[in-house]
């Protein structure tokens, strides 16, 4: 897709279920694609880029059933987080939507009608699994037993420990309520069923021309030379979309894929150029959910007449320590609080997903080769480069000399970006990221070569052309590499007064301008803190510590009786002294007065105040949270703010009262 095409172009992301927070496997589907959608702009094209919450599903009714609130509210709670969440991490969507949106229900209800007008939908007296302690039938993840096909443990649709088969009701041997652990009985209901065994010649002809990775292609075959069954599309539920005329709703994985065309419908107001005409529409998905993709999803398509997917790209997935991620054994990384929470720039990541392995192999992430990659690759080459260059030029000439770059140095950036290019093309992010990190090493060696620090004695008018063409080689990699770390390569290009739109700019001469001091891009990691995240893996995965979020959640939905409420000393106090915490463009030192006392607070709001704006206005801060330290600074007390469209706004008393004066 990188030359430039006319038809109307659609990216979209398997879609978050909004049941919990993110953690770094997620992100292996939404860097990648980010990394391409910004790529294909910069080549000059427009495309859409579309993902959105998934909001339906037996294990977030299940969920909120454990955590005493409604499926509605939790999945409005997570859809709010996952939002945040993209922001945070630069993953830029066009539009964000949420499958339980009226579009999407109304998507799908069109979609369901038109199968069974199509003659692709037929009913079936199935034998599902009951509780008759609950009194219900148990679709899905409320039921677990052991699989038919292999005999290992499996729960609801998918035998996720085994042998990974989609499960239909009564595949699931000696089944129990996950609920209430009864054993279930099998009892007798009417559902209906996709005619998935219909579309057998046209998958196989479908997934011939099919674009995107080779793992994706070759999954999908097999299945389809060896075993198309049909697929019971109703579930026994009350929350979902309901399934037309009948008490039912349809199936989570009808309306999840359903949501790439409602979330392009709330997008657009020209979406059928997308689905109903010739269009270029490319699925990003991890590796375990292929199937769904590249096998149940094209056949809806063409059983209700829609555009068909042109390209499904499936990563590898990801794992951790070497070992398969599991939740439940605690083998996880969490984005929020094993990262972001501990002040890490998003680029750094996003640099590690791209860049560790072929798109479509298994990735592993550890502590350990995290401190390596930015200790030796970003700061040891590119950062070292693109600031010694900088600081040169800026010591010595404080401007960017006006002098022309030598036609080797452009050939050497274009044919980085041509290679960069064709390993677009591949899916080969690793291959994108590898050809800039030897432009940045060509770089060094480059500097190195001319002894500038020489040269500037000797011959001042040869060492500028130098620093010229230094200059521009950092001007490249900033372009180059801007769809991968964004807001640190803007920032490298705001010091050369230019901001890219193109990667053809890598080659248009950078414009003579005054310097000022450069920043270092990218700051080393200490061996320390690295050995520390280590730690808090081992603990979560030995059952010592548990996620945040979860918890907060909990909290937040729950209704709590006055008695809890009272527990939390919230107190008036009056900032005395306020300043930003080292290192951190998050947190601010707060020193605070508290009736007869002096506190201090850290505060995640430096991106919205100004410390000395803070001085001595007041706040409210509640007193007895248990302290922390943030970035190594100690923290006793907490500061309430509301959240406004991803902003703190800090809470204050209406009118003066003492400090210290108590709130309840
Ligand atoms: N809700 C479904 C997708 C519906 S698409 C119509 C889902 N959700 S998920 O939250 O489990 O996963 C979201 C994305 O992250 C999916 O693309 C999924 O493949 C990917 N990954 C989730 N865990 C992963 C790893 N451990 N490794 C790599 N990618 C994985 O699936
Ligand atoms: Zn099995």
């Amino acid at each position: 897709m990188t030359s430039v095409t006319n038809k109307p172009l659609l990216i979209t992301c398997g879609l978050p279920y909004a049941n919990g927070p993110c953690h770094i496997g997620h992100l292996r589907t939404y860097v990648p694609a980010d990394i391409y959608v910004r790529c294909l702009k910069k080549l000059g094209q427009n495309p859409l880029f579309v993902c959105g919450s998934d909001t339906h599903g037996t294990p977030i009714v299940i969920n909120a059933e454990q955590q005493g609130t409604t499926p509605e509210k939790l999945s409005t709670y997570y859809h709010r987080y996952w939002e945040d969440l993209f922001k945070a991490l630069a993953v830029d969507f066009s539009h964000y939507g949420n499958t339980d949106a009226p579009t999407n229900h109304f998507r799908t209800q069109e979609i369901v009608k038109a199968l069974q007008e199509n003659g692709y939908i037929y009913p079936l007296v199935i034998r599902l699994a009951y509780c008759p302690e609950c009194d219900r039938f148990l679709p899905d993840r409320y039921v677990e037993g052991v699989c038919f096909f292999c005999g290992m443990p499996a729960r609801g649709d998918e035998c996720d420990q085994g042998c990974g088969r989609h499960l239909e009701s009564g595949e699931i041997v000696d089944p129990k309520c996950k609920t209430c652990g009864a054993s279930a009985e099998y009892r007798e209901e009417e559902h209906f069923f996709f005619k998935l065994s219909a579309f057998k010649d046209f998958l196989s002809t479908y997934l011939e021309t099919l674009g995107g990775t080779a793992n994706a292609r070759n999954y999908a075959q097999q299945w389809v030379t060896n075993e198309l069954k049909d697929w019971n599309i109703s579930r026994n539920l009350s929350w979902g979309v309901p399934f037309p005329g009948t008490d039912l709703v349809v199936y989570v994985w009808v309306d999840a894929p359903i949501g790439y065309i409602s979330f392009t419908e709330e997008a657009t107001s020209t979406w059928e150029d997308y689905w109903k005409n010739e269009s270029t529409i490319i699925h990003f998905i991890g590796g375990d959910i292929i199937y769904h993709h590249a096998v149940f999803w094209p056949a809806l398509l063409k059983g209700a007449n829609y555009t068909r997917p042109a390209a499904i790209v499936a990563s590898g997935m990801v794992k951790v320590d070497n070992e398969t991620f599991s939740k439940s054994r605690g083998n996880v990384v969490w984005v929020d609080d094993d990262y972001l929470d501990h002040g890490f720039h998003s680029d750094l990541l996003r640099y590690y997903l791209a860049c560790y392995t072929s798109h479509t192999k298994e990735l592993n992430f550890s502590w350990k080769v995290f401190g390596e990659k930015v200790n030796h690759e970003l700061v040891g080459s590119l950062g070292n480069f693109i600031y010694r260059t900088l600081l040169f030029a800026y010591k010595n000439f404080g401007y960017i000399p006006d002098t022309p770059v030598d036609a080797a140095i452009t050939q050497e950036i274009a044919a980085t970006r041509e290679k960069m290019v064709n390993a677009l093309e591949e899916y080969e992010f690793k291959k994108f990221v590898d050809a800039a990190m030897s432009l940045s090493d060509f770089g060094n060696v480059y500097f190195q070569s001319k002894a500038l620090w020489n040269l500037v004695k000797s011959d001042k008018e040869a060492c500028a052309r130098e620093v010229k063409n230094c200059i521009q080689l950092v001007k490249a990699l900033a372009v180059l590499l801007e769809p991968v770390m964004p807001s640190t390569m803007k920032g490298v290009q705001a010091q050369l007064g230019e901001t890219s739109t193109q990667f053809s700019d890598a080659t248009v001469e950078v414009e003579p301008l005054r310097l000022n001091q450069p920043d270092l891009p990218f700051a080393k990691i200490d061996e320390k803190k690295i050995v520390e995240l280590e730690a808090t893996l081992s603990k979560r995965m030995a059952g010592l510590v548990q996620k945040t979020p979860a918890n907060e959640v909990r909290t937040k939905i729950a209704t709590i009786e006055l008695e809890d409420f009272k527990k939390m000393d919230l107190r008036t106090a009056r900032i005395l002294d306020a300043e930003s915490v080292k290192k951190s463009d998050k947190l601010l030192r707060i020193t605070l007065q508290l009736g007869d006392e002096t506190r201090q607070v850290v505060a995640g709001i430096a991106k919205d105040y100004r410390a000395e704006a803070l001085i001595g206005t007041d706040v409210i801060v509640l007193a007895n949270v248990t302290p922390v330290k943030l970035m190594g600074v100690e923290s006793h007390g907490m500061l309430l703010a509301a959240e406004h469209e991803g902003r703190a706004v800090l809470i204050r008393p209406s009118q003066k009262v003492p400090s210290g004066t108590k709130i309840k």
